[in-house]
């Protein structure tokens, strides 16, 4: 097996940063030494397989990417990223991980599904990859297969109180699944915006004539993520089931969240770079020649895009540095304008709903260090650290130190990444959500268990060099 050394960079980890130099044997770390790559007496330079110079440079756990949608069917077509092509790019912005969700949908079986994600994805995938486990139709037999999930390596699955008739589950679904969940060690992730309530809403603005993209962000106001977030930490609450609200996007249900998590319950929050930096009215109400009103599909996600007036984005930032929200992934499910988004031209309720970005959190999130929004530790934290210990990959993913896989990202805090497509993108999408963006760090090596994949703008690796990776129960709960 290969041995590599990582020489004259900056270690950055979820509690510090340090001059050190990290030896890798085959696919795993085996030691982080002190700057001066010697190990009794023996000049490690001169005898490993490769040395990469990482002087100047930071050099971080690979990022962990925790929700990702790589050809989820969804809105009469298909998330445009395969699994090769979405963990390739992954991979190019620097995420050595992906946990993607497998669907059950209404009427299948939960094994039957998950089947079908590990044929999608197995010898495919540029990095390593797990699955949590949408569960789109509660009955008795899919709450018997949440209770083997665990042992297939699964230790996660999501409920949806949005999109009835899709993947909906109702408060009587979603106790039970709950109750379950408390009894095996699942982490129950919640999709919490009310949908039927917003579905009414949806109609009668349709019937007002109100059809362009904009109008989806009205529809999907604050108070529906509120309300279901707390609905969601109540029904938690009452059956001692940990929960994981995904994609949090208003500063209400932010404030729902840090109340629990104040009592002492084990709840948990993410966010998405597309609210850290995003809003209502320069996105969702955005207008090209090209498109004209219709621009803003580009960023119909759910939950929306919020109002810029109501600075969530702010609030957003600040619970990340008060941990009030543990992490970030980018709920990537990347959808084409041509023939994608273009299925709403007309109504905006058609629009296929998500954005892709699996590519860029590393950078996005490393521009909030630059802005002072987040301390570099934090940074690895929620990109790193955190969704490894809050789903069960925590030792071998998610920091760097003897024994752990050999997925490392070295990061030049003095390079610059322009955003966009054709020229950083390789996202499978003929745009992008980020489109004129600027970075300020540049991601230059990117290794996946040993392997260097990314070297400076070439690409190494090939598909099916990312495995399946079991995962243990969250590592986070108090
Ligand atoms: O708009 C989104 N978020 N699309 C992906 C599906 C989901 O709800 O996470
Ligand atoms: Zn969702
Ligand atoms: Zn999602
Ligand atoms: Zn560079």
């Amino acid at each position: 097996m290969a041995t590599t050394l990582i020489r004259g960079g900056t270690v950055v980890t979820a509690t510090g940063r340090s001059l050190a130099d990290v030896l890798i044997d085959g696919e795993t770390i085996r030691a982080v030494l002190a700057p001066g790559s010697e190990l009794l007496g023996v000049d490690l330079a001169a005898s490993v397989d490769r040395v990469i110079d990482a002087t100047g440079k930071y050099v971080i756990p690979g990022g962990i990417d925790a929700h990702t949608h790589m050809e989820l069917p969804f809105g009469g077509t298909a998330a445009s990223d395969t699994f090769e092509t979405g963990t390739r790019a992954a991979a190019w912005g620097g995420t050595t991980t992906i946990v993607d969700f497998a669907v059950q949908t209404y009427g299948q079986r939960v094994e039957d599904g998950l089947a079908a994600w590990h044929e999608k994805a197995a010898g495919s995938c540029a990095i390593d990859y797990g699955f949590h486990q949408i569960v789109g139709d509660v009955d008795e037999a899919s709450l018997a297969a949440l209770r083997g999930l665990a042992d297939e390596g699964i230790s996660s699955y999501k409920l949806f109180m949005a999109y009835p008739g899709v993947f909906y589950s109702d408060d009587a679904q979603i106790l039970q699944a709950m109750q379950v969940a408390a009894d095996t060690g699942l982490m129950t992730m919640m999709h919490a915006e009310n949908g039927p309530a917003i579905d009414v809403l949806v109609r009668q603005l349709l019937e007002q004539g109100k059809r362009d993209p904009y109008f989806h962000g009205v529809a999907r106001a604050w108070q529906m993520e509120e309300e279901a977030t707390h609905r969601a930490i109540m029904l938690a609450h009452l059956t001692n089931a940990p929960l994981y609200v995904v994609h949090v996007s208003a500063k209400q249900a932010v404030a729902q969240l840090a109340a629990a998590r104040d009592t002492g319950q084990n709840v948990f929050g993410e966010t998405c770079p597309q609210y850290l930096y995003l809003s209502l009215e320069e996105q969702l109400g955005a207008s090209s020649d090209e498109w004209g009103a219709f621009e803003g599909a580009k960023w119909v996600c759910s939950t929306p895009l919020r109002s810029k007036h109501e600075h969530h984005s702010d609030e957003l930032w600040s619970a990340l540095r008060t941990n009030d929200l543990q992490m970030v992934s980018t709920d990537h499910c990347p959808f084409c304008m041509k023939d994608q988004k273009e299925l709403g031209r007309g109504d905006f309720s058609k629009i296929p709903n998500g954005i892709g970005g699996v590519e860029h959190r590393m950078d996005l999130l490393y521009q909030g260090v630059v802005d002072g929004q987040i301390s570099l530790e934090r940074w690895v934290e929620i990109t790193a650290t955190t969704p490894a210990r809050m789903f069960g990959l925590y030792g071998r993913k998610g920091v760097i130190q003897a024994g752990a896989d050999a997925d490392i990202v070295v990061y030049d805090p003095k390079g610059h990444t322009s955003i966009g497509v054709g020229r950083t993108h390789h996202m499978n999408m003929d745009h992008s959500a980020w489109e004129g963006f600027e970075i300020d760090g540049h991601v230059d090596t990117v290794l996946s268990r040993g392997r260097v994949i990314v070297d400076d703008a070439q690409y190494l690796g090939r598909p099916g060099d990312g495995s399946f990776v079991k995962r243990g129960l969250s590592q986070y709960l108090v």
